[in-house]
């Protein structure tokens, strides 16, 4: 029984695999983009400085068409939306965002805290100048939310311990929740960012000075959960 649910587990991650590499492909290149576009509308302006990178065009029409693969259902059409349409979506701004804590990491005042901040943009090309700027730039935009909570079920049950211990969420040994971000888009309103790119792309490592007694325990839970 064990070895079907395996099986059937396998398969289901495959597929869910390949939505998420297309997923993945298309988050990246329209953040990636957007930011691109950013700079280009800029560069009307403003004399291109030595030190700034040169940024591939992200949204070619001819290479985007090239990575179509044949589809297997003929019945289907895909269509993919122009360079010139893509290049007019708006740039996203990327807002400072703050640690999410584990309820019982949290400190004491930290929401109020944050509903006193003002809403800060982090990202601003035109303060990039050296290499390790822009490095540093790169990583702000990984762990920029693209999707923003103010109500609902997550968003009210995050603030609770229980949400983490059926989940089995991994935190930090601070206590910090690495996936999601609380943000200040408008003062006085905290929502929850989610889907930066750091939200699958981070693990949380457990260091065990004795593998055998604390990580192999760590490790049955893990493949025991459903
Ligand atoms: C919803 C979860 C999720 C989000 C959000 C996400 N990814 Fe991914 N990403 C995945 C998964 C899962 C895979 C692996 C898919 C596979 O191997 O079939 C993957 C694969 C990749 C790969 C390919 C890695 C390789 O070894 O081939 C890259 C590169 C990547 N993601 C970058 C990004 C970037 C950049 C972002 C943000 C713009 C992002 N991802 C956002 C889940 C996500």
């Amino acid at each position: 029984m064990g070895i079907t649910a395996h099986k059937l587990k396998g398969s289901k991650r495959r597929l869910t695999s390949l939505a998420l590499t297309t997923l993945c492909l298309s988050l990246f290149l329209t953040v990636l983009g957007l930011i691109a576009s950013g700079f280009s509308q800029k560069r009307e302006t403003r004399q291109l400085s030595t030190r700034r990178p040169a940024i591939p065009k992200t949204w070619d029409d001819d290479a985007m068409s090239s990575l179509l693969l044949p589809l297997a259902d003929a019945r289907v059409s895909q269509k993919l939306i122009s360079s010139s349409y893509y290049y007019r979506i708006p740039v996203r701004p990327v807002y400072k965002s703050y640690e999410v804590y584990r309820p019982d990491h949290e400190p004491r005042g930290y929401m109020d805290q944050l509903k006193r901040k003002a809403p800060q943009v982090i990202f601003d090309a035109s303060k990039l100048n050296s290499e390790a700027d822009w490095t540093k730039a790169g990583e702000m935009v990984f762990d920029a939310p693209i999707e923003f909570i103010g109500d609902g079920t997550l968003y009210s049950e995050i603030r609770g311990m229980n949400w983490f211990v059926k989940n089995e969420v991994p935190v930090t040994n601070e206590g910090v929740m690495p996936f999601m971000r609380w943000v200040v888009r408008e003062k006085g309103k905290v929502e929850l960012g989610i889907l930066s790119c750091a939200q699958c792309h981070t693990r949380v490592m457990r260091l065990c000075e004795n593998w055998e007694a604390q990580c192999r325990e760590y490790a049955k839970i893990v493949v025991a959960a459903p």
